[in-house]
């Protein structure tokens, strides 16, 4: 055993000796360099990359070794924690001495976000000016080694990262994934799982739909009917569910370590059934109606005359505000049907300022804009290519004024519509949205009017209408999501079809190797299994 091992160890030196190009210029690269991944083949593109160089190629030597702080020991914990299991190795996380990957903090032009990758046949150094930077540059170093580090058993190698130089900041502040979790309750386990697929693709928000006509999900001290009787069932009757408080909590911090933040949305005045049942008060006429299990939209109202409305807004206002350490609470406000427009207007009204008293800024479906959005307001546009041309410049009016605007083009990036017509899952009232429809548009000039400094980024919600389970989750965003991701952090010149298809192909390996069941969307060539 101890004699493998030393061949084992001789044989990862010399390999390592011809990867740094020592034997001699003008040989054929030896055959183990040849399988580094091109630092150019990630998504998302990163900003600029600069190839050449000799290969790092990772052995049971490699350290791990971080700048002397809480956060950077985390991230190359969390660094650890993914390459162990595959690689075998060590990988011990250390704060001095030889490194081999190294996690450094360093003032720099990286931004909040941005990271560099620099590598050679010494090492792999990703510098950052902030912990999120760092972790980020972590999820490109995954990319660029071999599929199979994904996996959670002992793989052959080598792992080799190739040499040269990546510099990435991304466009958008704002790349966001938003859960139903009301139409099908979806556990803490299940959500924490979708977390860490998209901190694969530097996504940074997580928008959870805690509340619609089918569900209330989340506790409530001061209303505790919500969760018991309005979390109490969902989409075809099942048993639904709520998070505590603490379940709660532990999706934030699960957050917080992918370095996402949480925006929940309490959905008001309409998709209130759910509160609305818990509560008869809650109701104009007095009277509380059954629990909702179909999938119709707009039929239910919160009351905008009866004052009982605002005392409810302001308890689970405060009280979810209270639990989100995140900047945002989103308060809904689309598909009002059943509220009139002026009462609409009046209860925008009242509760931005509630939403401003507990320190939080407001975020609303771009409906929100037929009112008066507050001041920072962020609106989430969910419109169609098709969508009229007075809706969309209400839209881009509110733009110029100030609102930011976050783009979620329902017939381009909502993950529940069908790909195409044999989709086993999802809707189509958009239409249907393959990958290439999925990727190809631009963020920056999509919405006629409104300044381009508007927009903050894009979010790619899925509704759960149809998704019951995280297989279902992952077949509706898998490949999908990864070109939202990619639209929210690629600069626009990286864009490009031909090499987006290519470089998403070779997600489908990685995907393979977490146990990710992806639609193989024929417009795409996947390698074969
Ligand atoms: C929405 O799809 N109703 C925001």
């Amino acid at each position: 055993m101890r004699q493998h091992h030393r061949s084992t160890r001789l044989l990862g030196s010399l390999l390592l000796v011809a990867a740094a190009g020592v034997l001699g210029v003008g040989a054929a690269p030896p055959a183990a360099a040849r399988h580094a991944t091109p630092l150019d083949r990630i998504v998302p593109a990163p900003a600029s990359v600069t190839p050449g160089g000799s290969p790092y190629r990772l052995t049971r030597d490699t350290h791990i070794r971080v700048d002397d702080s809480r956060e950077a020991r985390r991230v190359g914990a969390y660094l650890a924690d993914v390459l162990r299991p595959s690689t075998g190795y060590r990988l011990p996380v250390t704060t001095h001495g030889r490194g081999g990957i190294r996690l450094r903090l360093a003032k720099g032009p990286f931004g909040a976000e941005g990271y560099r990758l620099d590598s050679d046949g010494r090492g792999v150094t990703i510098t950052a000016a902030a912990p999120a930077g760092l972790f980020h540059g972590v999820q490109t170093l995954r990319q660029l080694l071999p599929a199979a580090v994904e996996k959670d058993t002992v793989q052959p190698g080598p792992w080799l990262v190739a040499g040269g130089t990546i510099r990435d900041t991304p466009r958008y502040g704002w790349r966001g994934a938003m859960l139903d979790v009301s139409r099908h309750f979806l556990t803490v386990d299940q959500v924490k799982r979708y977390i860490d697929q998209l901190a694969l693709y530097k996504l940074n928000k997580l928008h959870l739909h805690l509340s619609d006509d089918q569900g209330w999900r989340i506790a409530v001290d001061a209303w505790p009917r919500l969760a018991t009787h309005g979390g109490s069932t969902q989409v075809g009757g099942g048993p639904g569910g709520h998070y505590t408080k603490a379940d709660y909590q532990e999706i934030v911090r699960h957050a917080a370590s992918r370095h996402l933040e949480v925006v929940p949305e309490l959905d008001m005045p309409g998709h209130t059934n759910a509160a609305l049942s818990s509560y008869a008060a809650l109701n104009c006429d007095g009277v509380a109606p059954p629990l909702y299990t179909g999938t119709e939209v707009g039929f239910s109202s919160l009351c905008v005359n009866k004052e009982i409305t605002y005392d409810f807004v302001d308890d689970v206002v405060r009280e979810l505000a209270a639990l989100t350490p995140g900047r945002y609470l989103h308060i809904g406000g689309d598909e009002a049907h059943s509220t009139s427009h002026e009462d609409y207007v009046t209860f925008m009204d009242r509760v931005q300022p509630i939403v401003a008293e507990y320190g939080k800024t407001v975020v609303g479906w771009h409906q929100l804009t037929g009112a008066t959005p507050a001041k920072g307001a962020l609106a989430q546009y969910w419109g169609l290519d098709s969508t009229g041309a007075a809706e969309k410049a209400q839209v881009a009016e509110a733009a110029q004024n100030g609102t930011g605007l976050i783009l979620s083009p329902a017939d381009r990036i909502y993950l529940d519509m069908k790909y195409d017509a044999n989709t086993p899952l999802g809707l189509s009232w958009a239409g249907y949205v393959d990958v290439r429809r999925s990727y190809d548009w631009d963020p920056g000039a999509y919405l006629p009017g409104a300044p381009p400094e508007a927009v903050r980024g894009v979010e790619a919600p899925l509704w759960t209408e149809t998704i019951e389970n995280s297989a279902h989750v992952e077949y509706m965003a898998f490949p999908r999501l990864a070109g939202a991701a990619e639209l929210g952090w690629s600069p626009a010149a990286t864009h490009g079809w031909d090499g987006y298809r290519v470089r998403l192909a070779a997600q489908g390996p990685r995907w393979d190797a977490l146990g990710i069941g992806y639609h193989r969307a024929p417009e795409v060539p996947w390698p074969a299994r």
